[in-house]
C-alpha cells in the first residue's frame, strides 16, 4: 500500500481563523480525501504556530499570558476544523512537549553536524513575518508586508546557509519540487543572488523553545515552526511507535502553503533538512491569496470574512466548492458573497442537486425506486453512448487535473458532465416517456434514467473529496452505501447495478435566495463593529465610539453607584488601546471634502485609517508626523474604504479638530495609559 503525507502550514495564533486559512486547509483536506479513495495510507497534518515575538506581543496586547492566548486561539482553529469535518489525522501545537523536545533534538543534530555557530546579529527584522530582512536599513519597510522593520542587535546562533546554495539549486532543477513554475523561478532567483548565514536564535525575549545547552536563547520561530512537519510524525522521539511512523510517512508528499511563505519552505526548510541529513519533501505547492475588496484578506487589514458565517448560511460544502472552483489554484482570487451565492445556485442547487433530485425522483415514480435497465437493444441511441463516452473522458481528465492541483479545471470538467446529462434529459424527455405504457417507451425510459443515474454516480464519486457531505448523501439516496468505501481507481462506466434500491430522496442543495447574501453580510458587519456600513462620510476624530458615556451601567458595582455615575473604571479605560503612530502616507479621499486616507505605522503594523480632518490639515503636512491612534477600534467602512482605527484630536466647538501630539520624542508603537 502506498503512503501519502500532506501538510498545511501551521497557523499563527495571533488571529482568529478566517476563510484565507480555511482555503489552505480545505485544499489539503480535498487532496487527502482523494488519496484515501485511491487507496493510499494517508496522513494529513495541520496545527498551530504558537511561539515568537509576534505572538508574545499579541498576547500582551490582549492582557493574557502567551500560553493562555495560544490555548484560546489554537482551540478556535481546532473547533472550526472539526465543525467543517476536516479530516486531519493529527493537530500539532508548537507548545506541546512532543514538539519542543524534538525541535531541540533537530537543533542539536544540525549543530553536531557543524552547521551552527555563535555570532552577533545586527540588522532589521519584521515581527509580523518573523523575517530577517537582509540589507535593510533602520526605518525600511519589510519587503513582504510593507510594515516598518525593527532593528535587532543581539548575540545569536547562526545557521551556515552559505554551505547549501549549490545543493539547493540542484534541487530546483526538479520541476515538481516547487510548484507552480512562477514560485519556482522566484526561489531560484533568490538563491542565485547568494545566501547569507541565517540567525536561528533570539536572545531578547523568551517566548520560544530554549536552545539546548544555552537557554538564554530561544530558537528562531521559523526553525521551530517548520520542524512541526517532522516532529508531529515522530522525528526525534525515542518511542518505537513514533520512530516507525516517521519512517513510514517521511518525506512528505506535499507541503501546501500560501505564496507569501515560499522562501521559508523552499529555501530554509530544505537547507535545515540537508544539514540534519534528512530526506527532503517531494513537493511544495503554493497557492495564491484570497482577496476581499481587492486586497489580501488579513487580520491587520480588517477585511477578513469569517468561515462560520458561510457555514451557518450555506454549509461547508458550498464554501469548499466555491473556493476550489472559483479560484484558479496558484493565483489570487476574489471572494464575495454575491459570487459565492451565484456559484452555489448555478452549480450546486441547479446543477448537481437538481440532477440528483430529478433523476432519483423519476426512478422512484416510474420504477418504484429501483435502478432500471433497458430490456432490449433497440432502446439504445447514439446519445446514450455519447453520455457514456463523456463520462469516461471526465474520469480520466478529472484525475489528471486534480493530481496536478488544478482543482478549478477538474471541477469544470466534472460539471461539464452534469451539463451534458442535463441536456440529454431535456432532449430525451423521460417525463413524456413515463406517460406512455407501450413496451418501447418503457424500455427507452429505462435507458434514459439508467444513463442519467450512472452519470450522476460518476460525478458524485469524483466530487466527493471536494463536497464530502452532499455527495455522501446522494450516494446513500442512490442506495450505494458508504461512499468512503469507494475505490476510485476502479471507477468506470456501467458499474451501477440493475435493481439497486434507492434510499429516501431528499434535496441536498436547497436554492439560496438574495436574503442569503444579506444575511451573511449582516453577520459580518455585526462582527466588524456597530453599523459599520452605515458610515457614509467623515466621522469626527473624537467619535462617540470611544466616549466614556458608552460604559455599561450596572456591569460594575462601583461604577454604578450614584457618585460614580457617568464614570468608568480603570479596566474600562484599559480596553481602549491608544498608541503612538507615525503617518506614512496621507491623501485625500476622492469626492469627500472631509476625509483623508492615512497609512499609519503603529510599530507592529501599518494601518489604513480614514480621518475627517481634511478641512484642518493638508495631507502633505501630515506625512512623518506622530499621532495618537485608537488601535483596537472595530474596522468600519467609509466611501468604500476600510478604516482600521481612529486618530485622536481635540474637538473644538465650531472650530477645526486639533491632532493630539507630544512635546517629548516618543517611540512609534508606545502605548498611552
Ligand atoms: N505560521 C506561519 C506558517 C508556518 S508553517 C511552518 C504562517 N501562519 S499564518 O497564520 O499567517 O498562515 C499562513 C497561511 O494561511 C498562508 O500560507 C495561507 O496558506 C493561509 N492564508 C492566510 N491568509 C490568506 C489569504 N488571505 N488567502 C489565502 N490564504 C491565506 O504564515
Amino acid at each position: 500500500m502506498s503512503k501519502f503525507y500532506i501538510t498545511t502550514p501551521i497557523y499563527y495564533v495571533n488571529a482568529r481563523p478566517h476563510i484565507g486559512h480555511a482555503y489552505t486547509t480545505i485544499a489539503c483536506d480535498t487532496v487527502a480525501r482523494r488519496q484515501r479513495l485511491l487507496g493510499a495510507d494517508t496522513f494529513f497534518l495541520t496545527g498551530t504556530d504558537e511561539h515568537g515575538q509576534k505572538i508574545e506581543r499579541a498576547a500582551q496586547a490582549a492582557g493574557k499570558t502567551p500560553q493562555q492566548y495560544a490555548d484560546e486561539i489554537s482551540a478556535q482553529f481546532r473547533a472550526l476544523w472539526q465543525r467543517m469535518g476536516i479530516s486531519n489525522d493529527d493537530y500539532i501545537r508548537t507548545t506541546e512537549e512532543r514538539h519542543t523536545k524534538r525541535v531541540q533534538e533537530l537543533f542539536r543534530r544540525i549543530r553536531d553536524n557543524g552547521y551552527i555557530y555563535k555570532g552577533t546579529y545586527t540588522g532589521q527584522y519584521c515581527v509580523s513575518d518573523e523575517l530577517y530582512v537582509d540589507g535593510a536599513q533602520p526605518g525600511d519597510p519589510c519587503p513582504t508586508c510593507g510594515r516598518i522593520t525593527e532593528t535587532v542587535h543581539e548575540e545569536n546562533y547562526f545557521f551556515r546557509f552559505s554551505a547549501f546554495q549549490d545543493k539547493l539549486l540542484e534541487l530546483y532543477a526538479n520541476p515538481d519540487f516547487v510548484r507552480p513554475e512562477t514560485r519556482r523561478n522566484e526561489v531560484i532567483a533568490f538563491v542565485r543572488s547568494g545566501l547569507r548565514d541565517l540567525s536561528i536564535s533570539r536572545s531578547t525575549f523568551s517566548w520560544g523553545i530554549p536552545v539546548p545547552d544555552d537557554p538564554k536563547h530561544v530558537i528562531y520561530v521559523w526553525f521551530d515552526a517548520l520542524a512541526n512537519y517532522i516532529t508531529a510524525i515522530g522525528y526525534g522521539s525515542s518511542h518505537p511507535g513514533a520512530q516507525e511512523a516517521f519512517k513510514k510517512y517521511w518525506p512528505a508528499d506535499v507541503h501546501m502553503i500560501g505564496k507569501e511563505i515560499v522562501r521559508f519552505h523552499c529555501v530554509y526548510w530544505p537547507a535545515f533538512l540537508l544539514a540534519a541529513g534528512l530526506e527532503l519533501p517531494k513537493a511544495i505547492v503554493a497557492h495564491g491569496w484570497l482577496l476581499f475588496e481587492e486586497s489580501k484578506m488579513s487580520k491587520s487589514r480588517g477585511n477578513v470574512v469569517r468561515t462560520e458565517t458561510i457555514l451557518d448560511v450555506l454549509g461547508a460544502d458550498a464554501l469548499r466548492y466555491f473556493l476550489l472552483r472559483e479560484v484558479v489554484f496558484g493565483q489570487d482570487g476574489s471572494f464575495s458573497f454575491d459570487a459565492l451565492v451565484q456559484r452555489y445556485n448555478s452549480d450546486l442547487a441547479n446543477g448537481l442537486g437538481n440532477l440528483a433530485s430529478r433523476t432519483l425522483t423519476m426512478i422512484n415514480r416510474y420504477f418504484k425506486g429501483e435502478v432500471p435497465y433497458p430490456s432490449h437493444a433497440a432502446s439504445k441511441t447514439a446519445a446514450d453512448d455519447a453520455v457514456a463516452e463523456t463520462a469516461r473522458k471526465t474520469i480520466r481528465e478529472f484525475g489528471t487535473l486534480f493530481d496536478q492541483f488544478q482543482f478549478s479545471r477538474a471541477l469544470e470538467t466534472a460539471w461539464g458532465l452534469v451539463a451534458a446529462v442535463d441536456k440529454y434529459i431535456v432532449e430525451n424527455e423521460p417525463w413524456a416517456l413515463g406517460e406512455r405504457q407501450d413496451e418501447d417507451s418503457r424500455s427507452r425510459l429505462a435507458t434514459v434514467l439508467y444513463t442519467a443515474a450512472e452519470a450522476l454516480r460518476i460525478v458524485t464519486a469524483l466530487a466527493h473529496p471536494v463536497i464530502p457531505d452532499a455527495t455522501a448523501r446522494i450516494w446513500t439516496q442512490m442506495g450505494l452505501g458508504d461512499i468512503k468505501k469507494l475505490a476510485i481507481k476502479e471507477l468506470s462506466w456501467g458499474q451501477l447495478q440493475l435493481g439497486t434500491k434507492l434510499g429516501e430522496v431528499q434535496p441536498v442543495f436547497p436554492r439560496a435566495d438574495k436574503s442569503a447574501i444579506e444575511r451573511m453580510q449582516q453577520m459580518e458587519d455585526q462582527q466588524r463593529g456597530p453599523a459599520a456600513d452605515e458610515v457614509k462620510d467623515a466621522v469626527p476624530p473624537t467619535s462617540p465610539a470611544t466616549s466614556p458615556a458608552k460604559a455599561q451601567p450596572g456591569t460594575n458595582a462601583g461604577a454604578a453607584s450614584p457618585a460614580n455615575e457617568g464614570k468608568i473604571t480603570i479596566e474600562d479605560f484599559a480596553k481602549v488601546d491608544l498608541r503612538v503612530g507615525r503617518v506614512k502616507v496621507a491623501e485625500r479621499v476622492p469626492k469627500s471634502d472631509k476625509l483623508l486616507r492615512l497609512e499609519i505605522d503603529i510599530g507592529t503594523e501599518v494601518r489604513q485609517v480614514l480621518a475627517g480632518i481634511a478641512e484642518a490639515y493638508a495631507p502633505e503636512t501630515l506625512v512623518g508626523r506622530k499621532v495618537v491612534i485608537v488601535a483596537n477600534l472595530a474596522p468600519r467602512k467609509m466611501r468604500g474604504l476600510e478604516s482600521n482605527g481612529m486618530i485622536v484630536a481635540a474637538s473644538l466647538e465650531g472650530g477645526q479638530p486639533v491632532l493630539a501630539s507630544f512635546l517629548e520624542d516618543v517611540p512609534v508603537g508606545a502605548r498611552l495609559k
